[in-house]
């Protein structure tokens, strides 16, 4: 939208507000304990607090969901808000006006931008009244009676009427040509190129204004009063208008509640609003498309739970493996999604009305869980008693599990496939291989797992909002199958509290807490080539706080933003810095001491093992190797005394 905020400005912002204050009436319950302050976590349910915050940094943290960054952050996640509505508001609180690197184009854009959300505000507007007050409005109202609506339920979804007529809206709400183009670039206006005329798009249908996050309104979707073709038409791609990021209803079910627990997807606009009408108001609709990843990762950061909603016919069941695909590289640890399979020939819509609600609920509730699903549709036509119909089942499943993020959930997958062909890993990657040579002419592999949709890069801001996805070095590693037991499907993102750290990522953690602590720190040289987990993250820390001694932690996440991996590592390494049992820099400084020397003695050890592996040693090698030997023979000496 507007220009790029000046990095300038976020960090006199990020100086001058207090995230205390941010969370002040935010979180429940927050007081102050100690150095820290606590409340009730807003990002999960909880009885006693594990959410905290220091002042001092900056910083929040949750214990218990694993939340955390600082003032930004929060507001984006409470509030959900991007990047920079997010400093736009937090602005507003410390009474500060957001510059803008604006050019003098962009302005022009956003003027126009802000007149297409108007027009679009006055549309809706207009056909709600129509609803009303137009002299045909019987029309409307008996069809929508006819349909169960009540007037209630089209209220709370600003339903409305377009009435019949070539250019109700163009003279509304245009003046000049100018305002001609603006209708048409709002997708509410047709241009005949070839007669060179202008004509309303929606004429005689009933209305559904389509809003974003924010509640402004961005598109149409208009349905025919009857039995005529098209049944629905809906705006096209407009400057305000996308349809793979956008969903029916999300507006409504979060006003609603500002606590959803679980959201559904279902296929319609008369779902939506027919399901809210009997007190379901969690439903959203996709747009006349499939669900795509950018619809789901929007979902799983307001709720936990997803439930796709299908008909139970066969064009349901092809959709509901869509859906499959494009979830498993999407769901991680903590998120769900469930797939429901209604009754041939009834839709949420219709079959609300017919149960109720608590019926409908109950579905909802027994609905397949996605891994059910998943094992139920692959293994439908597989034989898995026979062994080339167990190679064929592995090799049709395996890209599936693959294009999944390293998680619990795919660890049991993973499980369950060697049960299910009872097979160890080792095994049905031989087996895969062996199957992959022989059939891969045959093209039976589905690549299109593999891949999850590309994010769009276009705002440059999306890697903030794009904070937890996962690094893509991963997913490349993740193409070959590891075996069973291997570390590799174990990631940081599931070290359980006890697990070992290595010494570089506990030097890190310690960091967050000390930084000051970093100019002390002498890294060994080599410490790159060793395995050491974390080391890279703990060189680029030391890095940034010889740069920056007096940066805050919270200061640390904003510079951190665009790298999703580093800012997730360095909330999971906040965590186990609290249980280090350091009270004192003092401690700390010992601690250091510590582990700096296990640190120095790991990349002494790994130096002369990769040169005692040299088949050919030059002279200068054999120096160093003779070097770094007494180097480590004195270090352990010392550790000695
Ligand atoms: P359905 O045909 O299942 O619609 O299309 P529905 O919501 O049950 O419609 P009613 O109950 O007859 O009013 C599902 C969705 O597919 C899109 C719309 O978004 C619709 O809500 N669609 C359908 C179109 O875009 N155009 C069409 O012509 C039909
Ligand atoms: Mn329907």
């Amino acid at each position: 939208m507007a220009g790029r905020i000046p990095q300038h400005f976020i960090d006199d912002l990020l100086a001058r507000v207090n995230i205390i204050d941010v969370l002040d009436g935010r979180v429940q319950k927050l007081k102050r304990t100690g150095k820290n302050y606590s409340g009730l976590c807003p990002f999960h349910k909880e009885k006693t607090p594990s959410f905290t915050a220091n002042q001092e940094k900056q910083f929040y943290y949750c214990f218990g969901c694993g939340a955390g960054g600082n003032a930004l952050g929060f507001v984006m996640d409470y509030e959900n808000l991007s990047f920079p509505e997010a400093v736009e508001e937090l602005a507003k609180v410390a009474g500060m006006e957001v510059p803008r690197e604006d050019s003098p184009q962009q302005r022009e854009k956003d003027l126009q931008l802000k007149k297409i959300y108007d027009l679009l505000e006055r549309a809706s507007q207009f056909y709600e009244a129509q609803l009303r007050d137009h002299e045909n409005r019987a029309d409307a109202v008996n069809y929508l009676k006819s349909r169960g609506l009540t007037g209630q339920a089209a209220k709370a979804f600003n339903i409305g009427f377009a009435p019949s007529g070539w250019d109700n809206l163009i003279n509304l709400l245009s003046n000049n040509e100018q305002d001609l183009n603006l209708l048409e670039e709002a997708g509410m206006v047709i241009h005949n190129e070839e007669r060179d005329s202008r004509y309303d798009r929606f004429r005689n249908r009933i209305m559904f204004p389509i809003r974003d996050q924010r509640g402004r309104v961005i598109a149409f979707g208009g349905r025919v009063l009857g039995d005529d073709k098209p049944k629905y038409l809906n705006s096209p791609e407009t400057p305000t208008f996308h349809k793979s990021r956008e969903l029916y209803g999300l507006y409504e079910a979060r006003k609603h509640s500002n606590n959803l627990e679980r959201l559904i997807i279902v296929e319609g606009y008369m779902d939506v609003v027919g399901l809210a009408q009997y007190d379901i108001h969690y439903a959203v609709a996709t747009l006349g498309t499939a669900t795509t990843a950018q619809h789901l990762e929007r979902l799983f950061k307001m709720v936990p739970e997803v439930i796709f909603c299908f008909d139970g016919d066969n064009a349901g069941r092809e959709a509901a493996i869509r859906a499959l695909k494009t979830t498993l590289p999407v769901i991680e640890d903590g998120k769900e999604a469930r797939f429901l399979f209604l009754p041939e020939g009834e839709d949420p819509d219709s079959l609300v009305r017919k149960e109720g609600k608590s019926d409908f609920t109950e579905r909802l509730d027994n609905a397949l869980p996605l891994s059910e699903f998943f094992f139920k549709s692959y293994s439908e036509h597989a034989d898995l008693n026979s062994m080339d119909g167990r190679a064929r089942f592995s090799t049709e499943v395996l890209p599936a599990i693959n294009s999944m993020k390293p998680s619990l959930l795919q660890q049991m997958m993973l499980d369950r496939i060697c049960e299910l062909t009872n097979l160890s890993l080792e095994q049905i990657q031989t087996t895969v291989n062996f199957h992959q040579a022989v059939t891969s002419t045959e093209k039976t592999i589905d690549h299109s797992f593999s891949q999850p949709e590309a994010v769009s890069a276009k705002d440059q801001y999306d890697s903030y909002s794009d904070y937890d996805s996962y690094p893509a070095e991963y997913s490349e590693q993740y193409q070959e199958l590891p075996s069973s037991n291997s570390k590799h499907w174990s990631t940081r993102d599931n070290k359980s509290k006890n697990t070992e750290y290595s010494f570089a990522e506990k030097i890190t953690a310690l960091l967050l807490h000390y930084p000051q602590l970093a100019g002390d720190l002498n890294m060994p040289s080599g410490l790159e080539q060793t395995n050491e987990p974390g080391i890279q993250l703990l060189l680029q820390l030391v890095a940034y706080y010889k740069n920056s001694p007096q940066a805050t932690l919270g200061q640390l996440a904003v510079d951190w933003r665009e790298d999703p991996e580093l800012s997730a590592t360095i909330i999971q390494l906040y965590e186990i810095s609290t249980s280090l049992e350091i009270h004192s820099e003092n401690d700390a400084r010992n601690y250091l001491n510590d582990a700096q020397n296990g640190l120095l003695e790991k990349a002494l050890t790994s130096e002369i093992s990769i040169l005692q592996k040299k088949t050919q040693l030059g002279p200068e090698d054999k120096l160093r190797l003779v070097q770094k030997i007494q180097q480590l023979h004195q270090f352990k000496q010392a550790k000695k005394k």
